[in-house]
C-alpha cells in the first residue's frame, strides 16, 4: 500500500474526489471515504428540525473520522453501549455526556461508569438490572430510562425481539425508579431503518398510556433511533414526517411541559456521509470477488429482514495512469468477499458493470452505518483505511454547513 492508514480525523489525508484517492493511491485494501461536510449538513438538518435533544448512537459507526464531525455540528451527548464505547466518549470529547442505554450490562459495569465516568443515565428493562444499577453504583441520583416492548413492525431490523419490557413490568420499574429516589424516563426503539413514522405514533401512544397507568413523573420520552436512510429502490418518507409524528405525542398532556424528549439516531446521520472502496480481486464468470465481504463491511447486508442496495460506482485506471469510470450496462454479479471461506458471499446478487475484471475498483455509497462498526478482523481482512473527501477546514468546531 501506497499509503498510511488512519482512523482519526486528524491524521486524515484528504482528496477532492474518489478519482482523485484511486489516481494517487491505488488502494488495494478497502478503504472508507469520509465526507464530513456531509455528516455535518445532516446533523445541522437534525439538530434544527427534530423537537427535543438529539443523542448519537455510537454503535452505528464508533470511527473518530465520523464522530468529529458530528462534534463539529454540535453533537455533545452520545448514546453508548459498552465501557469501551464510554472511555471513547469521555476521553477524546471531555465535555460531552454519555449515556448508557442498552437495557443491561456485564458485571461491574455499572460501577465503573458511575465511579470512574461520571454516567448517571442508564436503560433497564427488567428488576435484575435494575437492582444490578443500584446495588453497584449505591447511589440514587440517576436518571433510569424504562426501554419499552414496541412493535418494530415497520423496520428492516427487529430490534424488539431481545429488548423491551411489557406493559406490566414497565409499570413496576417506573414506580420502583420512582419509590427509591431516582429520575424514571422512558425509552423505545422503532427497530432500525424504519420504513413508517405511524411507528412513532404508536410507541408514544405506548408511552403515554404507561405513564398514565404508573403515575410517576416522567423526566424524559427518549424516542430512540430508526430514523432511516434513502437507500437506492426504497420507499423512505423524509425526516420531517417523523418529527410531525413524534411532536404529536409530545403534546400529550399527561407529558407536560418540563418532560425533555430525546431521539438516539445512528444510520440516518452517518449512512450517506461514507462511501467505501473496494478492488475487484477476482472475477469467474458473474461471480466476483472483491477485497471486503460478508465479514467485513457487508455484515449487515447480510442479516435477517436486510434488503439494502447501495449506489455503485465502478473506476478503471488506463494505461496513462489516470481513471476512468466504467459506464457499461449492469449485470448481475454474485459477490464474495477475500476470506478463505465459502460463507464469505453476500445474499443475493448485485447489480454492476458489465465487463468488470482484476484490479477495478467499485464504489458502494451510503456505506456509514454498521460498516466497519460490525466488520470482523477474519483472516486479517478488517478494513481499516479512512480517507477525508473535503477540505479539513470543513471540521471547524461548531461549523454549520450546506451541502
Ligand atoms: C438503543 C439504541 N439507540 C439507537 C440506535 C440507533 O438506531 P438507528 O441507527 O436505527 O438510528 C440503536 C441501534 O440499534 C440502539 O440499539
Amino acid at each position: 500500500m501506497s499509503f498510511v492508514p488512519a482512523t482519526s480525523v486528524s491524521e486524515l489525508r484528504w482528496f477532492n474526489s474518489v478519482e482523485h484517492v484511486l489516481e494517487t493511491l491505488r488502494p488495494n485494501a478497502a478503504t472508507y471515504l469520509v465526507r464530513p461536510k456531509h455528516i455535518q449538513a445532516k446533523v445541522t438538518e437534525f439538530l434544527r428540525r427534530f423537537p427535543g435533544w438529539t443523542l448519537y448512537a455510537v454503535k452505528c459507526n464508533p470511527a473518530t473520522a465520523v464522530l468529529d464531525p458530528l462534534y463539529a455540528a454540535g453533537i455533545r451527548d452520545f448514546d453508548v453501549a459498552s465501557l469501551e464505547e464510554i472511555d471513547l466518549i469521555r476521553t477524546r470529547y471531555p465535555d460531552a455526556s454519555a449515556y448508557v442505554m442498552a437495557p443491561f450490562q456485564p458485571v461491574g459495569t455499572y460501577e465503573t461508569a458511575y465511579r470512574e465516568y461520571g454516567i448517571r443515565d442508564f436503560a433497564v428493562d427488567t428488576e435484575d438490572a435494575l437492582e444490578a444499577i443500584f446495588d453497584e453504583t449505591g447511589a440514587t441520583d440517576l436518571t433510569l430510562y424504562v426501554r419499552l416492548d414496541t412493535d418494530n413492525d415497520d423496520a428492516m431490523f427487529d430490534l424488539s425481539s431481545k429488548f423491551g419490557a411489557d406493559r406490566r413490568t414497565a409499570i413496576r420499574l417506573l414506580q420502583k425508579i420512582a419509590a427509591r429516589g431516582a429520575l424514571p424516563a422512558l425509552t423505545f426503539h422503532v427497530g432500525s431503518q424504519c420504513e413508517d413514522p405511524a411507528a412513532f405514533t404508536r410507541s408514544g401512544a405506548l408511552c403515554e398510556e404507561i405513564t398514565r397507568e404508573a403515575n410517576v413523573r416522567i423526566k424524559t420520552v427518549d424516542v430512540g433511533g430508526g430514523f432511516p436512510c434513502p437507500y437506492p429502490g426504497g420507499d423512505t418518507p423524509p425526516l420531517d414526517t417523523y418529527f410531525e409524528a413524534i411532536a404529536a405525542f409530545r403534546e400529550k398532556d399527561v407529558f407536560g411541559p418540563a418532560v425533555e424528549l430525546f431521539a438516539e439516531p445512528g444510520r440516518a446521520l452517518v449512512a450517506e456521509g461514507v462511501s467505501l472502496v473496494t478492488q475487484v480481486i477476482l472475477r469467474k464468470g458473474q461471480q466476483l470477488y472483491l477485497n471486503d465481504g460478508a465479514y467485513g463491511s457487508f455484515m449487515e447486508r447480510n442479516l435477517e429482514g436486510a434488503k439494502i442496495n447501495y449506489p455503485v460506482r465502478a473506476f478503471r485506471q488506463l494505461d496513462d495512469g489516470s481513471i476512468m469510470e466504467i459506464d457499461s450496462p449492469n449485470a448481475d454479479y454474485t459477490v464474495f468477499g477475500p476470506t478463505c471461506d465459502s460463507c464469505d458471499k453476500l445474499n443475493d446478487p448485485i447489480g454492476l458493470p458489465a465487463g468488470l475484471q482484476r484490479g477495478d475498483w467499485i464504489e458502494f455509497g451510503m456505506m456509514g452505518a454498521y460498516s466497519n462498526a460490525y466488520a470482523s478482523n477474519f483472516n486479517g481482512y478488517r478494513p481499516k483505511h479512512f480517507i477525508g473527501i473535503g477540505d479539513p477546514a470543513d471540521l471547524e468546531a461548531g461549523a454549520v454547513v450546506a451541502i
